[in-house]
């Protein structure tokens, strides 16, 4: 994505083979920041596996890859089943022999409101999503690029709303912090075997997720945008661009990093 003059986005930035050869999963893959990540990666090279819960928008997302020249599948996979995510992981060895790169990008937001007012079934439902299944596709992955690749890459997607107090969105907020610290242990565990790992913490970013927050607290975005030195929300694609450089051989000696891709907003 290319920005003119006023930073709006204005076309696509040319693919350069940035993942050329690699076999990719990627999580939360049906929509939003992990569906441009799915095209942008295929795009740039690699054999992309999507997951996420949801069929259809997986199938065309997919076939959408397949028109436009690229190689990807799909798996429906639950975060908040440990069976479910590792077999997703598996089915890129089976798929495609094995596993270089991985995007842990799938999570779920929670109602906004004070903490006191989060029932503990949706507690227990978010951290379920957004830390125990990065947790367990990481440990899956892990297996898998040992197994095949031998070395790799992970990336995990974290939130700025994991940097500071997090009123509005708490336990999502503590989830991503805990995904934070994950990514750096992670990234001292494996990182002698020359496995790297890192997390992207967007901003304000155009996807169904933000929309549904901004929906139960009217002006969200407006008043996010207004605290954000680039003036904007950031398209699904420019995340993902800072994940697919984080995945490349190009970001080789960054490991353990939470890289905030969030328009300056945090600065
Ligand atoms: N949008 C923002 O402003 C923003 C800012 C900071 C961080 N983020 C993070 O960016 C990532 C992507 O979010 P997004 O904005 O692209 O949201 P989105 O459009 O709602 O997409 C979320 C994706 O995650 C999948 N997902 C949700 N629950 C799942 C589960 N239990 N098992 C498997 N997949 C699941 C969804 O598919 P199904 O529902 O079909 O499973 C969907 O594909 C998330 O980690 C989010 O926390 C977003």
């Amino acid at each position: 994505m290319l920005v003119g003059m006023n930073n709006t986005p204005i076309t696509s930035a040319a693919a350069s083979g940035l993942l050329t050869d690699k076999a990719a999963f990627i999580t939360g893959a049906g929509r939003g920041i992990g569906a441009a990540a799915a095209r942008l990666f295929a795009r740039e090279g690699a054999r992309v596996l999507l997951a996420a819960r949801t069929e259809a928008q997986l199938m065309a997302v997919t076939e959408e890859i397949r028109a436009a020249g690229g190689t990807a599948d799909y798996v429906v996979c639950d975060l908040a089943d440990p069976a479910s995510v590792r077999a997703a992981v598996n089915r890129a060895v089976e798929l495609y022999g094995r596993l270089d790169v991985a995007f842990n990008n799938g999570a779920t937001g929670q109602p906004p409101g004070p903490m006191d007012q989060l029932s503990e079934a949706d507690f227990d439902d978010v951290c379920a999503v957004n830390l125990k299944g990065p947790w367990l596709a990481m440990n899956a992955e892990i297996a898998a690029i040992r197994a095949t690749a031998k070395r790799g890459a992970i990336v995990n997607t974290s939130s700025v709303g994991s940097l500071t107090g997090n009123p509005q969105l708490p336990v999502y907020g503590a989830t991503k912090r805990a995904v934070n610290s994950l990514t750096e242990s992670a990234a001292v565990t494996y990182g002698p075997e020359g496995i790297r790992v890192n997390a992207i913490a967007p901003g304000t970013t155009l996807t169904e997720m933000l929309h549904e927050w901004d929906e139960r607290s009217p002006g969200t975005i407006e008043q996010l945008n207004a605290r954000t030195p680039l003036g904007r929300a950031a398209d699904p694609d420019e995340i993902a661009q800072a994940a697919a450089w984080l995945l490349s051989d190009r970001s080789s000696y960054v490991t353990g990093t939470v890289l905030r891709v969030d328009g300056g907003m945090y600065a």
